[in-house]
């Protein structure tokens, strides 16, 4: 996704908007730009690269005007050169705009528009929008963007900004987030909210289809595509700008690594009933009835999300006995997936944005399922479409590659697990056993933590291995995938996990003294066997990294490092055996030289196909 501010007040634009610009960054890093409303014309600044190199070619110049908005792009239509890169100004030069998403009839749109002689400069779908404002343009702002809007196909979250009208800063929202932030005097607009908590807690979140007039007097005026005005609510943001700083950590990644402690105790927080054996999630009061009568439940998820849809499926087919399937949301939107009058959807997304989810979602919605949600952006697409569901709680996640949102989504989908398996088969005891184990998961992860040191020292180890192994079995496998995936992310290592059984064919094939062999092995049933499958590895030579809960002589004569953690429930050892993956793939990358919060090629919520 890219990232939007705009900001329309009596203070100065241009530097408001960058900062907004720097807090967006998670979102995309390809290339950035601003216009400023400035007296006499719109000035715009782009420039390839990251927000410090815009930063660079706006130095020394003055860009005076209290109206504006900015863009940082995560490039999909056309690379991330100069052209390319938003704002894109009309043929006129009399409107400028930003746009997140994808103008599907652009072709159409802009085959058309050439026709009359107006010129492209860029490869992008958006330029497109510029353009077909300022060709229907006759003095009324409104008008025109509103025809122009019921012209587009595709998603938009735009930002528009018009030379004759200095008083306003326009915005509209299709399947792409946006919000108002409204301050004392002045008001935001974005496409998250990590740009304006640092100015107001007080957002107005746009809907589909709806267009924004906000005005340099603090007003905002909110109409849908007939021109017809609409109310929205001004909801209040719980969380306060040390959410979106580093707190004096390196990196936003470590920082929320080190949040975990808190993130699982906010997540669990007030949902555990120990007294009861069971959990209680107000997100789902209204689907009880349902969720007693389901007999099939399909998780879709992308990333991280469907690691932790992969122990959901374990942990509610062995609480509840219900059939689960996890699916990549990617593939069960366009298949012809089976879906029965008691199959529950469990949609999974951090961000509540991901486009391939979010159309899974309403894949199963048409198809007569309820459709439930597991989030974390409140206001979020999927919290707003989803028949029901469970934020996560854990404040935003900056760092592009997930790991509080992991730990928490694995916790939410436990909860979930202790409901449908006390509606079921799940005794009061072994009810209230999970609910302490969970309770008591906080002050566990906290000493993982303190191996930071360690795992480091490990780390500096393995910096030059080109490949890795990661291995795990039962409830572990989701975990070695998600290993492998972070350290994908982010030092650019390849990497893959598999279940610890299924390496005999095909995998150890790969193996010799060059491979580093990462296994999660907790002290659990399926132990020995793991141990069974580190010694065949061995036997090929490997460097074995072991994640388990209790070192033992044998254990440390077939490998070359030990994590020794805390052990906790089997079902509940993903939420633990993570972390020290989260803290190796993050030491590999920063000491490769990688910068882990902004990885290459990667964003952090992908709102295209
Ligand atoms: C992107 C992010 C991943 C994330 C995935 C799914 O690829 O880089 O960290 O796991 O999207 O995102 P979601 O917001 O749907 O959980």
């Amino acid at each position: 996704m890219c990232g939007i501010i705009g900001y329309i007040g009596k203070k100065d634009a241009a530097p408001i908007l960058l900062k907004g610009l720097k807090d967006l960054e998670y979102l995309g890093y390809d290339s950035a730009g601003l216009v400023v409303h400035s007296p006499e014309a719109l000035q715009v600044v782009r420039t390839p690269g990251k927000i410090v190199e815009l930063e660079k070619a706006m130095g020394g110049k003055e860009y005076p005007g209290t109206m504006g908005v900015g863009h940082t792009r995560w490039a999909t239509h056309g690379e991330p050169n100069k052209v390319n890169t938003h704002p894109h100004l009309s043929f006129d030069g009399k409107f400028a705009v930003v746009h997140n998403g994808i103008i599907e009839n652009y072709m159409t749109l802009k085959n058309k528009l050439m026709q009359k002689g107006i010129e492209f400069k860029s490869d992008t779908d958006s330029e497109v929008v510029a353009h077909l404002i300022a060709h229907l343009y006759k003095g009324d702002v409104g008008k025109a963007v509103l025809q122009a809007l019921n012209m587009l196909q595709g998603a938009f979250g735009l930002g528009i900004v018009s030379l004759d009208n200095p008083e306003m800063l326009i915005g509209a929202r299709r399947g792409s987030p946006l919000l108002v932030g409204i301050a004392k005097d002045d008001l935001f607009l974005s496409s998250d909210v990590a740009a304006v908590i640092g100015h107001t807690s007080k957002v107005v979140y746009l809907d589909d289809n709806d267009v924004v007039f906000m005005r340099n007097d603090g007003s905002h005026r909110i109409v849908n595509l007939h021109s017809q005005e609409v109310q929205r609510e001004v909801e209040e943001v719980e969380f306060s700008v040390e959410h979106v700083e580093k707190g004096g950590f390196d990196h936003f990644m470590l920082k929320e690594i080190f949040e975990q402690p808190d993130s699982i105790r906010n997540c669990t927080r007030g949902r555990l009933l120990i007294n009861e054996g069971t959990a209680k999630l107000s997100g789902l009061a209204t689907n009880i009835k349902e969720l007693r009568s389901i007999d099939r439940i399909i998780i879709t998820a992308c990333g991280t999300s469907y690691y932790a849809g992969m122990v959901g499926e374990y942990m509610i087919e062995e609480l509840a006995g219900i059939p689960v399937e996890v699916e990549y949301a990617s593939e069960f939107r366009y298949r012809n997936p089976v879906i029965g009058p008691n199959t529950i959807v469990l949609a999974i997304s951090q961000s509540g944005e991901t486009a391939d989810t979010l159309a899974a979602l309403k894949e199963s919605q048409r198809r007569g399922a309820t459709a439930l949600g597991i989030c974390n952006v409140v206001g979020s697409t999927l919290a707003r479409e989803s028949d029901g569901g469970v934020y996560l709680h854990v404040g935003p996640e900056i760092g592009v590659a997930s790991t509080k949102a992991f730990t928490a989504q694995v916790s939410v989908l436990a909860m979930i697990a202790l409901l449908l398996g006390r509606m079921r088969r799940v005794s009061f005891e072994q009810g209230v056993e999970i609910a302490q184990a969970m309770q008591e998961l906080p002050a566990k992860v906290q000493e993982i933590l303190k191996l930071n040191d360690r795992i480091k020292d490990i780390a500096s180890r393995f910096t030059n291995a080109p490949n890795f192994l990661y291995l795990g079995r039962h409830y572990n496998y989701p975990v070695a995938m998600e290993g492998a995936l972070k350290l994908k992310e982010i030092s650019y290592i390849h990497a893959e996990g598999y279940p610890a059984a299924e390496i005999k064919h095909g995998p150890i094939a790969l193996i010799d003294e060059n491979m580093p062999v990462v296994v999660v092995a907790p002290k659990d049933a399926l132990f020995e066997k793991v141990l069974s499958n580190i010694q065949e590895i061995k036997a090929r030579k490997a460097r074995v990294i072991v994640v388990t809960t209790e070192a033992n002589e044998h254990l440390e004569q077939f490998t070359d490092e030990v994590i020794v953690i805390p052990s906790t429930l089997s079902m509940l050892m993903p939420i633990l055996t993570c972390i020290p993956l989260q803290l190796l793939a993050y030491h590999i990358a920063v000491l490769r030289g990688n910068n882990v919060d902004q990885p290459r090629n990667l964003t952090k919520s992908v709102m295209v196909e």
